[in-house]
């Protein structure tokens, strides 16, 4: 006699299943900070746009140029790839935002970028890690980045994908919903033990509160307009 199975049972959860659901309520507590519903109504002067822009690029920084050691390792390699880079974007953005590169050289870093960028170069040493990290930015801007873009473009009066916004718009990634999928399975492939699934996890969801920590650092100093 046929036994009944639940959804659950027929399907087991994979890695990429658990992650997201184990951080996702972390996910929403980083889009509820006031400065990311701000900015997403319109709410947020220029400056404080640049100062978001100016954040991420220190993140960038510190997670691509942990990226380019990974690239020969056998379990962070393969999620490294060319079309993601977003140092190069935010470049081309900020020197657009500030009226010229000279001014990017003399930027800073909030204090809680300061402490994000030290984790991410702490994980140079921890593929599991950087992985971790790797997910909670790139599959975001993947997803809801790509709504944040249109509406950031909008707001300022900047051409999608273009100057000020380029960090926004992957070129060479024109369909994310297979390359997220692609990248999901990378990470269902990725050899850990349960103990090691459990430390990238943790470790996605602390990133979500780096993040986090950014955005109230970025809304005590910009804000909100109304
Ligand atoms: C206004 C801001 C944001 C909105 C509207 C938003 C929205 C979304 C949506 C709708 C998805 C699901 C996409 C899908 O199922 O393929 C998603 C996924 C994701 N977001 Fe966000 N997001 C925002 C900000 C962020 C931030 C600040 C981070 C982290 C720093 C982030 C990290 C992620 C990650 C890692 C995923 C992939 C989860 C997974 O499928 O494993 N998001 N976001």
């Amino acid at each position: 006699m046929p036994t009944t199975r639940t959804p659950a049972e027929a399907e087991p959860r994979t890695f990429s299943q658990a992650l997201r659901e184990r951080s996702w309520p972390l996910h929403d507590v980083a889009n509820g900070a006031g400065f990311i519903n701000a900015l997403m109504e319109g709410r947020i002067s220029r400056e404080g746009y640049t100062a978001l822009v100016t954040q991420h690029l220190f993140v960038y920084e510190a997670l691509e140029s942990v990226a380019a050691g990974m690239r020969d390792d056998p379990v962070a390699g393969p999620f490294v790839t060319d079309e993601l880079e977003r140092v190069p974007s935010l470049r081309a953005d900020l020197a657009h935002l500030l009226g010229g590169a000279d001014a990017i050289d003399d930027l800073e870093a909030l204090p809680a970028t300061r402490r994000y960028a030290d984790r991410i170069r702490e994980t140079a040493q921890w593929p599991g890690g950087f992985v971790a990290h790797h997910y909670t930015r790139y599959l975001g801007d993947l997803s809801g980045g790509l709504a944040v873009g249109t509406l950031v473009s909008r707001t300022y009066g900047l051409d999608l994908g273009g100057d000020g916004v380029r960090f926004y718009h992957f070129d060479r990634i024109p369909k994310p919903r297979p390359f997220k999928d692609a990248y999901r399975a990378r990470l269902d492939a990725a050899p850990w033990n349960p103990d090691e699934r459990e430390r990238v996890i943790d470790e996605v969801i602390l990133a979500y509160g780096l993040n986090t920590e950014i955005f109230v650092e970025l809304g005590a100093a910009h804000p909100a307009a109304g």
